[in-house]
Order: structure tokens, then C-alpha cells, then sequence
């Protein structure tokens, strides 16, 4: 089914700290989103590629526009669209952007540059079994607790405390790209646009809005080199698999 791949790339990358936004920090000598949009077109299952740049971007578009023309004809479409202040935002921006008669679109992190094509296959083949959302996860290796900041006299011990553990065997820790039946998706942020401001800055993910509509979400295996580029060390690490692999 016709299938489009977007790729939000308009974050600021302030906790990676270039001074620049992260999809232009290099990385063994390219941008995070060449590599980006290499696996995505790479993965050969898209007709389209959107990219959301940060808003007055130009070095981001003329890149895509660069990277198109390498492709040609035997490539998909690259469309670039400016992103907004929220990564929903972004996504939103970019699915106004989607060719009529896309029926599947795989949301992707621009800051996961190293994702395999297989982890585009598996959300790809789930969509293609059905469903209409489907995320790669990853098991959890931490103990992860909910916590509260803490008040009164207890603020004098520690800024905060512990509400409760999580059963750790039942969390995942998901990954990019999330893969969706293209109207629910769109039918999801249409409904979160109209979010409080408070929820709206609680959206991490694409899939936690299409779990809002009470639509199930499947779990595909992830894959540990889809990782996402944060801070100075994980791009670190990336340079070391791209080394070792060279
Ligand atoms: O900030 P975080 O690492 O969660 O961002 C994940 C992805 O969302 C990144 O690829 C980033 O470029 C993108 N993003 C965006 N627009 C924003 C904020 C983040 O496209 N306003």
C-alpha cells in the first residue's frame, strides 16, 4: 500500500549542545539526517520521504534537496515542510504534507541515525497484517520508579522522592519509526491539537495519541542501533558503531 515515511528533524538539539540543530550535527562526517534519510529511502518502502526542519531553516532543505537529486527518479519524493515547536507539531506539519492516497505512514526520529532498514520492515509487515499502529520497542534493563517532588521538611533530604516501582518484565522502552494507518494517525492530531497546553507538553510519541482514541497499538522488536542521538555520548557511541563497522 502506498506508504510514506516522515522524518521530524526540527528539534533544537539543545541537550546535545553544537549550537546548531541536532539533525546538522555531524557525525562521521555527514549530518545526523543524511544518515537519517538514507536509512528511511534505504528501507525501500516509502513513495514519499516528508522532513519537518526547524522553522527558517535553509542548510536542512538544501540537504534534502541535494539528497532528492542523487536519488532521481529512482528514489521516493523528498517533500520538506518547516516543523513547529513541538515534535507533534512537526508531525503535524507533515502529514498536511503527505501525497492523497498514502495509506501508511512510519513516523521517524531524525536523531536515530543508525536505525536498521529491518526495524522499517517489521512496523511495515505488522501494517501490512492490519494493524493500524505499531511502535518497535525495546525490553527495559533499568528499574524505572515514579517520583514526586517532595515537600516541606523532606525538601531539605532530597529535591525528590519515590511514588512507586514499575513492574519492569510489562515496560518497554520504544523506538522510531512508529508505523500507522495514515487517517488514524491523522485523526489522532487532529484530536490532540485541541490538548490543553499542559497535556500537549506531556506528547513524546506519535503512538501515545492513537492510544488515546482507544485504538491498539502493536509491538514490534526494536533494535538497539536504533537508539536516539541525546547527548554528547550517545553520539560518541554512534561514531564508534559507524568505525567498527567500516
Ligand atoms: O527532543 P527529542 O530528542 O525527543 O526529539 C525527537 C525528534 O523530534 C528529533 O528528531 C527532533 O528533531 C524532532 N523534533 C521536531 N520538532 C520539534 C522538536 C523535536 O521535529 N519541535
Amino acid at each position: 500500500l502506498p506508504t510514506a515515511v516522515v522524518i521530524v528533524a526540527a528539534g533544537s538539539g539543545t541537550r546535545l549542545g553544537y549550537g546548531m540543530p541536532k539533525a546538522l550535527v555531524p557525525l562521521a562526517g555527514a549530518p545526523l539526517l543524511l544518515h537519517s534519510l538514507r536509512g528511511a529511502a534505504g528501507a525501500g518502502l516509502a513513495r514519499q520521504v516528508c522532513v519537518a526542519v526547524p522553522p527558517g531553516d535553509t542548510e536542512l532543505t538544501e540537504l534534502c534537496r541535494t539528497f532528492a537529486e542523487e536519488l532521481g527518479d529512482a528514489g521516493p519524493e523528498i517533500t520538506v515542510v518547516p516543523g513547529g515547536a513541538t515534535r507533534a507539531d512537526s508531525v503535524r506539519a507533515a502529514l498536511a504534507a503527505l501525497t492523497p492516497g498514502t495509506r501508511h505512514v512510519l513516523v521517524h526520529d531524525a536523531a536515530r541515525p543508525l536505525t536498521p532498514p529491518e526495524v522499517f520492515h517489521r512496523v511495515a509487515e505488522a501494517l501490512g497484517r492490519g494493524a493500524a499502529a505499531v511502535i518497535p520497542a525495546m525490553p527495559v534493563v533499568d528499574t524505572i520508579k515514579s517520583t514526586a517532588p517532595t515537600e516541606g521538611e523532606a525538601s531539605a533530604i532530597a529535591a525528590e522522592v519515590v511514588t512507586g516501582t514499575a513492574v519492569r518484565e510489562q515496560l518497554r522502552a520504544v523506538q522510531t519509526p512508529q508505523g500507522f494507518d495514515a487517517a488514524t494517525l491523522l485523526r489522532a492530531h487532529e484530536v490532540a491539537a485541541a490538548w490543553e497546553p499542559e497535556q500537549a507538553a506531556a506528547i513524546t510519541d506519535d503512538a501515545m495519541l492513537v492510544e488515546s482514541l482507544g485504538t491498539p497499538v502493536y509491538l514490534v522488536p526494536g533494535d538497539l542501533q536504533a537508539f536516539k542521538v541525546t547527548t554528547p555520548m550517545d553520539l560518541h557511541f554512534a561514531e564508534t558503531i559507524l568505525a567498527a563497522g567500516s
